[in-house]
C-alpha cells in the first residue's frame, strides 16, 4: 500500500496510473475502520479498479463539537486492516492539506430538501460539510468509481446530488450495509457503546425488519408506535422512526403500495447516536 499525506503527490501518482489506462476506485472514510469499510474496498477490487482509500476526520461535518472530539481514531489499526485487505493507495491528509485556505474558502453546496429532513434536520450543516469534503477529495483523487455504504442512505443521496450538481461522470456504487450477528449496522461509533448499550443496540435493526415485514398488514402509524415503545422500554431514545420514498426521501405518513420505500431510524444510546435504514 502506497501512503500519501500530500494531496499534490497523490494526484500526480494517480495521474500517472490513469495515463497508463488504470481505472481508479475511491473509498473515502473517517477511519476507525470496520468490515463495512473493508466491504467497500473489496467491491472496488472485485470491480478490477486500483483501490484508493482516504482517512480524514472532517471537522466541518460535525455539527456537535463534542462528537468530533470523541470520534474514535485508530490509524495504525486502520492501516493494518487496509494492508490486509489489499488496499493499493491510502491518502492520510492533514486539515491544512484538505483546506489549504480554510474551509470557508472551499466551494460549498446547497442540497435543498435533502438537507432539511432526517439527518439534515437533526444535524444542521452536516451535509454541507460532507459535500464540501467529498467534493475536495474527488478533485484530488479523480476516481472513475466512488464506493459508499447504504448504511448512510441519505448521505449517498446527497453525494449522488453532488455528482449531478458538479456535472461529474464519476459512478457512485452504493454497497449493502454490513451487520453484526444481532443485526446492528457496523459503524465506527459502535465502539463507543458500553457492554449493556451494545447488548440492546440490535433493537434498531429489529424495528426496521418489523417495519419492512408489516408493510401491507397494518398502518405505519401502528408499527411506528410499537417501535418507539420497544426502543424506549429498552433504553434507546428514538430521534426519528420514519418512512420515506426511496427515490427522493419524501416523508410518508403510511405505506405506499407499489412505491419503493426506505424506513429510517436514528436513536441515541447514552451519548452515542446510531442511524440505520432498510429498503422496502
Ligand atoms: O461517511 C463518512 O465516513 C464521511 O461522511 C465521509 C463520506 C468520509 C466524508 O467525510
Amino acid at each position: 500500500m502506497v501512503i500519501f499525506k500530500n494531496v499534490h503527490d497523490i494526484a500526480l501518482y494517480l495521474d500517472n496510473l490513469r495515463s497508463e489506462g488504470a481505472r481508479i476506485g475511491f473509498v473515502p472514510t473517517m477511519g476507525a475502520l470496520h468490515h463495512g469499510h473493508i466491504s467497500l474496498l473489496e467491491r472496488c477490487k472485485a470491480d478490477g479498479l486500483i483501490s484508493v482509500c482516504s482517512i480524514f476526520v472532517n471537522p466541518t461535518q460535525f455539527n456537535d463539537p463534542s462528537d468530533f472530539d470523541k470520534y474514535p481514531i485508530s490509524t495504525d489499526a486502520d492501516m493494518a486492516m487496509l494492508i490486509e485487505a489489499g488496499c493499493d493507495v491510502l491518502l492520510l491528509p492533514s486539515v491544512a492539506e484538505v483546506y489549504p485556505h480554510g474551509s470557508g474558502a472551499m466551494q460549498s453546496f446547497d442540497f435543498g430538501y435533502l438537507d432539511t429532513v432526517f439527518e439534515g434536520a437533526q444535524r444542521p450543516g452536516h451535509f454541507r460539510g460532507v459535500g464540501q469534503v467529498v467534493n475536495r477529495l474527488l478533485q484530488v483523487v479523480q476516481p472513475h468509481m466512488l464506493y459508499m455504504g447504504q448504511k448512510d442512505y441519505q448521505q449517498c443521496m446527497v453525494i449522488s446530488k453532488l455528482l449531478q450538481m458538479t456535472g461529474s461522470t464519476i459512478e457512485l456504487v452504493i454497497c449493502p450495509t454490513i451487520r453484526e450477528a444481532d443485526g446492528l449496522a457496523m459503524s465506527s461509533r459502535n465502539r463507543r457503546l458500553t457492554e449493556p448499550q451494545r447488548a440492546i443496540a440490535g433493537i434498531i435493526y429489529q424495528c426496521l425488519v418489523s417495519i419492512q415485514a408489516k408493510n401491507g398488514d397494518c398502518s405505519f402509524a401502528r408499527v411506528h408506535k410499537e417501535c418507539e415503545d420497544l426502543m424506549m422500554a429498552k433504553g434507546l431514545v428514538p430521534e426519528y422512526v420514519s418512512l420515506a420514498t426511496a427515490a427522493d426521501l419524501t416523508l410518508l405518513q403510511d405505506y405506499l403500495p407499489g412505491t419503493p420505500m426506505v424506513a429510517l431510524i436514528a436513536a441515541r444510546l447514552g451519548d452515542v447516536r446510531l442511524i440505520d435504514n432498510i429498503l422496502l
